[in-house]
């Protein structure tokens, strides 16, 4: 198990560019494999949950040249042509593999089993396979939890699914399990959760990205390869924003960084905080908003978290914590229950982390409230989380001593570069084996 020390830094400085948007790599694979033809991914996320999809697809038959430097080659199958693995499906640590997939090999003829490491077979499954089984699915869970073994069927129905939590992962499996449906499947959210599924959807169905079309999907669907570069992932960009918004003189510049409205509400938090962050160059890339970020250091203050930013700002939620333990006064976060069930628990691991740096945090089940001031030295479990690993990594730089955060390795997950990264635009990190 590695470690990671992280001590006060120098001013953030320079061009970083952040690695790419997991959430869209998973999916660009994933269509990939279910489309005719092939499918070209140019900056696709090397991470081990993406490498994972990519893995599980190899052993149902999908020829993957790649990734390498970003480029992967994916020769689809088309929506019929995938195959029994003839071995469990193992996701490792990945969340969106396992629901996606979950989604997706619902509504195929043959039998699949799908596992992970021990902090996935902890997570909650029934959210995915209570609809999937309204569809005529067949899935058998332990307890709520994977392994998952998935039987095959001739065929699913469409449903009309009110979505009981805000999940993209939980819309995404119906939405793939509609494309294998009689009938129209449609998915109702309580509020708009990532919309990466549809609009990839839109865009190998041949469509343009339509945001006022119900978010539906059926077996008349034809989907076709496509090329496709993934932007850059805001959720890792964010450990970029809050340390040079915290640590004095910076001014870091990100090109190329995701900006989906369903999934940039950290933006939006951070600015309300003081932040001074400027948006330019925006674009569209493969049916995604990008755009340029720069960063420079402000005094941040405390706020009361809006509710309708939490649901798109859902994964950011352990690295804003750590910017509400370096602002002025309280930062109040409610309405944020789904940080339990996460790769960790993460309301309990943040604020767990930030007492033992000494910061005056307290838990409440549906969040926190942080009351900002100095850090002490001190030593942090990670709990295997990636983005708790990360952001105290953060909270090491921008207090006066510094931070070990033990059982650092699952920061390979969604940003293997991480350590290098951050040193190169500043930081002082020192990993540990
Ligand atoms: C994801 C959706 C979110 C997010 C996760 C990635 C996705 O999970 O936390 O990291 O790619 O669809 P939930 O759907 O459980 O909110």
């Amino acid at each position: 198990m590695s470690r990671i020390v992280s001590t006060a830094s120098e001013a953030l400085a320079g061009v970083v560019k952040v690695p790419s948007d997991k959430s869209i790599s998973h999916r660009s694979v994933i269509f990939g494999a279910i489309a005719d033809g092939v499918t070209q991914v140019s900056n696709l996320l090397e991470g081990e949950d993406v490498l994972a999809t990519v893995s599980a697809f190899r052993d149902m038959g999908v020829e993957i040249e790649g990734p390498e430097q970003g480029e992967a080659r994916i020769a689809g199958v088309g929506s019929s042509g995938l195959k029994a693995a003839g071995r469990e499906l193992d996701l490792g640590n990945s969340g969106t593999s396992m629901r996606l997939l979950t989604g997706l090999l619902a509504g195929q003829h043959f039998d699949s089993r799908l596992t992970g490491d021990a902090s996935l077979r902890r997570r909650p499954m029934n959210r995915v396979v209570v609809p999937l089984q309204e569809m005529g699915a067949r899935v058998e869970t332990v307890d709520g939890r994977p392994p998952l073994d998935i039987y095959g069927v001739d065929t699913l129905k469409g449903i009309r699914y009110h979505l009981p939590v805000a999940s993209a992962q939980v819309k995404s499996a119906i939405l793939l399990a509609g494309l294998y449906a009689h009938g129209r499947t449609t998915v109702i959210e309580p509020t708009s959760t990532r919309d990466h599924t549809e609009r990839m959807l839109s865009g190998f169905a041949g469509a343009s990205w339509d945001r006022k079309g119900p978010v539906a999907s059926d077996a008349a669907v034809v989907l076709s390869g496509q090329s496709l570069t993934i932007p850059g992932d805001i959720s890792s960009a964010a450990f970029f924003l809050v340390a040079a918004s915290l640590r004095r003189n910076s001014d870091l510049l990100l090109p190329g960084v995701g900006i989906n409205p369903t999934r940039c509400a950290v933006l939006d938090i951070l600015k309300l905080m003081g932040a001074d962050i400027q948006v330019s160059r925006e674009r569209v890339e493969s049916n995604e908003p990008v755009c340029d970020l720069r960063v420079r250091s402000a005094a941040l203050h405390g706020i009361d978290i809006p509710a309708e930013f939490v649901a798109n700002a859902i994964d950011e939620f352990p690295v804003i914590a750590v910017a509400a333990a370096g602002a002025s006064g309280i930062t109040r976060i409610r309405g944020a229950s789904e940080l339990r069930v996460k790769e960790s628990d993460r309301i309990a691991a943040v604020v767990q982390g930030l007492q033992q740096l000494g910061v005056d945090a307290v838990e409440y089940p549906d969040g926190m409230d942080i009351t900002g001031g100095s850090f002490v030295s001190g030593s942090v479990d990670s709990f295997g989380d990636h983005r708790i690993a990360m952001a105290f990594a953060v909270a090491g730089c921008i207090g006066e001593g510094s931070v070990e955060i033990r059982e650092a390795d699952n920061i390979r997950t969604s940003f293997p570069d991480f350590v290098p990264l951050m040193n190169s635009a500043g930081l002082s990190l020192e990993e540990i084996s």
